[in-house]
């Protein structure tokens, strides 16, 4: 049975009634079930089984500090793009060892914090921030740990604004500059080329764009490996999709997910995609994933304010939107919505919209709805990644609390915002 079900018409995540939790501590609300990252953590060490590897969790997915830490526990390391995120990985007990650190603008500051940790490598995504890492580790007297993000101009056929591995995207070194910084910062005093990165963009659901990375960084090692760099791994990004939409009717979803939830392609067939190439150079694999390990983890917890019918469409405003789940307005992301007690009815054809004033606020548009009232707690799926991390306090809101659950038991993991943090 799936974390996520239902238990007599009543919506359970493990063996927790959701809306006992939203009627003791508010709503909006995140609830994530630890068994769910737990066994998507370990579906994906299996995945590397048998080959040396790292999963760097992704950290702007999810930055809960409990659930960094149950991740570290579990022995993740952290990809991370701030010094705040680094900051929260350390924090959490991930060791500098297992932390990379990724971003086209990193500022002076992260890049010495990132030295200073000594890191396992900084992911260094142009000519110009190559020079400026060499200079401030020449001040510090330290050799800086690098390795180059490369561009492989490989499409992933998704959404513009999450493909990061194309020529035109603003990410990584293209190939012919990258062999050019490989040849000339050989046996350089400040640069220790340690690794090659790559990250092609998230919520891939084919597994050629990673057949393709691997023959790329293969081939860019080898090259490496002739002009007398030792690398000590390839990093290959994450990535991994996962179900948002239902592939039939959401009206059975009370019997049936119908897919939602899943990962949208198998950790396993990823691995051995890019395997095929990179097997050969018998280095360590750092992976990236982030949505794949925390997304089916969590829903939002919304409640119905009200019910609206104007210009001849129907909405139903719910107390949650774009500051909690900005992924509709900003991707027009699909995120199914439930009902946390199931009843029979009319359904309703309508856009489930948030209380911000922005006709962009909104979670669901034109969307067949189970029998809705004043008053109903509604889940909205899949928001465990993507969801908090990208919350806002537009319109002077609080950010909701979060929440972790484990079988019957659960645990305040983030208090709601109290309203003083509006002026601090
Ligand atoms: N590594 C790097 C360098 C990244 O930039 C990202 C995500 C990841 C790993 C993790 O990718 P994942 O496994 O989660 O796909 N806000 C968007 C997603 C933006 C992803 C940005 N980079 C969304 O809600 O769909």
């Amino acid at each position: 049975m799936p974390y996520l079900h239902y238990d007599h018409d009543v919506l359970k995540l493990e063996d927790t009634v959701l809306d006992e939790l939203a009627d003791a501590h508010g709503t909006p609300l995140f609830v994530y079930s630890e068994s769910q990252i737990r066994d998507n953590f370990q579906a994906m060490q299996t995945a590397f089984v048998g080959v040396p590897h790292l999963i760097c969790y992704a950290v702007k997915a999810n930055s809960n500090p409990e659930i960094l830490r149950l991740l570290a526990e579990m022995g993740a390391g952290a990809d991370a793009v701030s010094v705040g995120e680094m900051w929260l990985a350390l924090k959490a007990g991930i060791p500098p060892e297992r932390i990379v650190f990724a971003g086209v603008g990193k500022r002076d500051d992260e890049i010495e914090f990132a030295i200073q940790q000594n890191i396992r490598g900084l992911n260094v995504e142009s000519e110009m921030e190559l020079q400026v890492v060499a200079e401030i580790a020449a001040r510090l007297q330290r050799r800086a740990r690098v390795s180059l993000r490369i561009n492989p101009d490989i499409d992933i056929h998704g959404h513009p604004y999450i493909s990061t591995g194309r020529h035109k995207d603003k990410f990584g070194i293209a190939l012919d500059t990258a062999r050019r910084l490989i040849t000339e910062y050989r046996g350089h005093p400040q640069i220790q080329l340690v690794g090659l990165h790559a990250h092609i963009g998230s919520q891939i659901t084919e597994i050629l764009p990673y057949r393709k990375l691997g023959e790329v960084m293969r081939d860019m090692a080898v090259f490496a490996a002739q002009q007398g760099h030792r690398l000590e791994y390839i990093d290959v990004g994450g990535g991994l999709g996962v179900r948002y939409e239902p592939q039939g009717d959401e009206r059975h979803f009370r019997h049936d997910w119908q897919g939602v939830n899943e990962l949208a392609i198998e950790p396993k067939a990823v691995a051995d995609a890019l395997l095929t190439s990179l097997r050969q150079l018998e280095l360590p694999i750092l992976f990236e994933p982030g949505r794949s390990l925390v997304a089916n983890a969590g829903v939002l917890i919304t409640r119905v304010l009200y019910l609206k019918e104007t210009g001849g469409k129907r909405f139903v405003i719910v107390d949650a939107g774009m500051t909690e789940l900005v992924r509709p307005s900003l991707y027009s992301a699909y995120h199914a919505i439930v009902p946390l007690h199931w009843r029979e009815g009319e359904a309703v054809r309508a856009d489930v919209v948030g209380p911000i004033c922005e006709s962009g606020d909104f979670l669901a548009r034109d969307r067949q709805l189970p029998p809705v009232q004043r008053g109903d707690l509604r889940a909205v799926l899949t928001a465990g990644a993507y969801g908090y991390s990208l919350s806002s306090n537009y319109n002077a809101g609080l950010r909701p609390a979060e929440i972790l659950v484990h079988g019957s038991s659960h645990r305040v993991i983030r208090q709601r915002q109290p309203l003083d943090v509006l002026i601090k």
